[in-house]
C-alpha cells in the first residue's frame, strides 16, 4: 500500500489552507482591478475634500484676524464669499466621493459572490465532506457584506482621514511650529490609552460576531428540524438552547458597549482637555502679541480635525481587520483548486456513442477515509446497449460505482473508461454530460413541475417536457393536479410523493436522452401501484440503452441482461438469474431475502 496517501494530501479544506495575506491582497486586487478609472476618480475626490476642508480654517483665520480690525466691507464680503465657493467644492467632492466608492463597493461584491458561487458549482464531493455547507453560505453571503462595507466606505473613509491626519498636521506646522510641538508632547498621553481600550473594543467586537453567528446557527438547526422537535414535545429543551446562545451574545455586546462608553468617555475628556491646555497656552501667546487671534482659531481648529482624525482611524483599523479577515475567507474558495477538473487537453469522447463501460483493475478509496479500500481490483464490462444489475448487500459498494462513473472522484489506481477514453483524460463535465442518471433519492427543486423535468434539457420545448412527462408515467398525477405542468412544488419537493418525485426524476432523465443510464433504484417509499408505473416508466427509458441499475426488484433483475453481485467492493458472481441461483451463493441468498424467490 505505497500509494495510500495518493489523493489525501490535495484535499481541498479550506480551514487547512495556510493564511497567505499578501496573495489575498492581490486577489482582492484582482477584483478592483477592472475599475481602475472609477478608484482614480474617487481618489480625486478624495483629495480634493480633504483640501477643502484644510483650506476652510485658512478662511477662517483671514475672517477673524482681518475681520475684526477695521477693515473695508469689500475684504470680508470676499473672504465669506471664498469660504462659500470652499464649501461648494468641498460638498461637491463628497458627492462624487460617496457615489463612486459605494459603487464600488457594490461592484466589487457583486463580482465576489458570483465568482465564490461559480466556484462553488466546480468543487468535488470531496470538499463538501470536509466543510460545512453553512459555512459556505456564510462566506456567500456574510463574509461579502464585511468586504463591501470595506470597499464601499470604511477604505474612503480611512484614506479620507489619513489625508485630514497628514495635511492637518502640516497645516499645523505651518500656523504656529510651538503650539504643535506643545501637541506633540501632549500626543502621547491621549493616544496610549485611546490604542489599548480600541483593542479591548475590537477583540469584544469579534467575540461579539462569534457569537451571533453561534446564536444564528444554533436557530438554523433547530428550525430546519421543527416538526422534529414537535414530535418530541422539546420545546422547552430547544428554547432553553437558544436563549442560552442568545443571552450569550447579549452579555458579550454589553461587555463590549461597556467598553466603547468608556472609550467614548476618555476621548472626550483627553482630546479637550488638550484642546483647553493648547488653547490656554495660545491665548497666553495671543495676549503678549506673539500670535494673532485668527492664527490661534486655525491652529484650534486644524488639531480638532486632526484628533478626530485620528480617532477615526483608530476605529477603522478595526473594520479594516475584519474585512482582509473575511475577504480571504471568501477569497480561499475562489483559490482552491477543485480535485476533480478537465486535464490540461482533455480527451473527446467519440462522436459514434456506444456506451461502453468498462472498469480495469480499479481500487478505490474514498479520500476522507483513506486506507479504508471501498472497491479493490473492480473489473467490469459492460457493452453497448446492454442492461447490468448490480446486486449486494448494503454497503458493498454499488453506489460508490456510480460515483466513480459520474468522475466526482479518480479511482486510486486503475482505469474507468467510456466508449475507449480513461474518464481520468476527459473533462469531467463531457463525461457527465453522457451519464443520465435516476438518484436514489430523487432531488426536486423549489419550482414547477415542468421546470423540474426541464432541469434535464434546458432547451427542451413543452411539448417534448410533456412526452418525457407522459412516458415516465407522471402525466398519471400531474394531471389530477389543480395547476398541472405548473404546479409549485416547494422546497425538496416536500408536496409529492417518493415515487411521484421518482416518476419526475426519470421524466428528467428521459429528457436528457444520454446514452448511459445509471438507475440507482429505490424501493422504499413505493407501494405495489406505483412500483408497476415506475417500473414501466424506467422500461421506457431503458431502451436501446446501456444501463447500469442498483436493483432491489425482482423486476428489474429479472430484465437484466446480466445481473453482477458485490459485496465489500468487490465482484463475487455474476451470471442470469437462474444461474445465479442454482450456484447457490450470495445472489440466492439475497434473492430468498429480498425477493422472496
Ligand atoms: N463519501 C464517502 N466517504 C467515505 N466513505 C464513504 C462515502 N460514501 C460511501 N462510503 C463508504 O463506502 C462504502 C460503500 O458505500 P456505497 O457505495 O454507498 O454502498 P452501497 O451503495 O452498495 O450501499 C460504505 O462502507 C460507506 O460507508
Ligand atoms: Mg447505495
Amino acid at each position: 500500500m505505497s500509494d495510500v496517501n495518493h489523493k489525501t494530501d490535495n484535499i481541498n479544506n479550506i480551514d487547512e489552507t495556510p493564511k497567505k495575506s499578501v496573495k489575498e491582497i492581490n486577489l482582492l486586487w484582482y477584483f478592483l482591478a477592472p475599475y481602475k478609472k472609477i478608484i482614480f476618480y474617487a481618489f480625486i475626490a478624495l483629495v480634493v475634500a480633504a483640501s477643502a476642508t484644510l483650506a476652510i480654517p485658512q478662511a477662517i483665520r483671514r475672517i477673524v484676524d482681518l475681520g475684526f480690525s477695521s477693515v473695508s466691507i469689500e475684504f470680508i464680503n470676499l473672504y465669506f464669499l471664498a469660504l462659500l465657493g470652499v464649501a461648494v467644492i468641498l460638498a461637491l467632492a463628497t458627492f462624487a466621493r460617496y457615489y463612486l466608492v459605494t459603487w464600488l463597493g457594490e461592484r466589487v461584491v457583486t463580482d465576489i459572490r458570483r465568482e465564490v458561487f461559480a466556484k462553488v458549482l466546480t468543487l468535488s464531493p470531496t470538499f463538501f465532506e470536509k466543510n460545512r455547507s453553512g459555512d459556505i453560505l456564510s462566506r456567500l453571503n456574510t463574509d461579502t457584506t464585511v468586504v463591501q462595507s470595506v470597499v464601499g466606505s470604511t477604505a474612503s473613509v480611512a484614506l479620507r482621514n489619513v489625508l485630514t491626519l497628514v495635511g492637518g498636521l502640516i497645516m499645523m506646522l505651518y500656523t504656529n511650529w510651538l503650539l504643535t510641538a506643545y501637541v506633540f508632547m501632549l500626543l502621547p498621553f491621549i493616544v496610549a490609552p485611546l490604542i489599548l481600550l480600541g483593542r479591548k473594543v475590537r477583540n469584544l467586537s469579534k467575540f461579539s460576531q462569534d457569537k451571533i453567528a453561534d446564536a444564528s446557527a444554533t436557530a438554523n438547526e433547530t428550525i430546519g428540524a421543527v416538526q422534529t422537535v414537535q414530535s418530541f414535545t422539546q420545546e422547552t429543551f430547544e428554547n432553553n438552547k437558544y436563549s442560552r446562545v442568545i443571552e450569550g451574545a447579549f452579555d458579550v455586546a454589553i461587555l463590549r458597549t461597556r467598553m466603547r462608553a468608556i472609550l467614548t468617555f476618555c476621548i472626550i475628556l483627553l482630546v479637550f482637555a488638550a484642546v483647553d491646555l493648547v488653547l490656554w497656552l495660545g491665548a497666553r501667546d495671543v495676549i503678549a502679541g506673539k500670535i494673532s487671534g485668527g492664527e490661534l482659531t486655525a491652529f484650534v481648529i486644524y488639531s480638532v480635525l486632526v484628533a478626530g482624525a485620528m480617532g477615526a482611524l483608530s476605529e477603522v483599523y478595526g473594520e479594516l481587520q475584519r474585512a482582509v479577515g473575511a475577504a480571504s475567507r471568501c477569497l480561499e474558495i475562489i483559490a482552491t483548486e477543485p480535485d476533480i477538473k478537465a486535464p490540461v487537453d482533455p480527451k473527446k469522447f467519440p462522436d459514434m456513442k456506444v456506451g461502453r463501460l468498462t472498469f480495469d483493475h480499479v481500487n478505490f478509496e474514498y479520500p476522507s477515509r483513506p486506507g479504508q479500500q471501498i472497491l479493490s481490483d473492480f473489473n467490469l464490462d459492460v457493452k453497448g446497449g446492454e442492461t447490468v444489475a448490480l446486486v449486494g448487500p448494503s454497503g458493498a459498494g454499488k453506489t460508490t460505482v456510480f460515483q466513480l462513473l459520474q468522475r466526482f472522484y479518480d479511482p486510486k489506481s486503475g482505469t474507468i473508461s467510456m466508449d475507449g477514453v480513461s474518464l481520468s483524460d476527459a473533462d469531467p463535465i463531457d463525461v457527465r454530460k453522457h451519464l443520465g442518471i435516476v438518484p436514489q433519492e430523487s432531488m426536486i427543486f423549489a419550482a414547477s413541475i415542468a421546470e423540474n423535468i426541464r432541469y434535464g434539457n434546458q432547451d427542451a420545448t413543452d411539448q417534448m417536457i410533456l412526452a418525457a412527462a407522459k412516458a415516465a408515467r407522471a402525466d398519471e398525477f400531474i394531471d389530477r393536479l389543480p395547476e398541472g405542468m405548473d404546479t409549485y412544488l416547494g422546497e425538496r419537493g416536500t408536496r409529492l410523493s417518493g415515487g411521484q418525485r421518482q416518476r419526475i426524476a426519470i421524466a428528467r432523465a428521459i429528457l436528457q436522452d444520454a446514452q448511459v443510464l445509471l438507475l440507482d433504484e429505490a424501493t422504499s417509499a413505493l407501494d405495489a401501484e406505483n412500483e408497476k408505473l415506475v417500473q414501466q416508466a424506467l422500461e421506457k427509458l431503458m431502451q436501446n440503452k446501456t444501463t447500469l441499475v442498483v436493483a432491489h426488484r425482482l423486476a428489474t433483475v429479472l430484465k437484466a441482461d446480466r445481473i453482477v453481485v458485490m459485496d465489500h467492493g468487490k465482484i463475487i458472481e455474476s451470471g442470469n438469474h437462474e444461474q445465479l441461483l442454482k450456484a447457490g451463493g450470495l445472489y440466492a441468498h439475497l434473492a430468498g431475502l429480498q425477493f422472496g424467490v
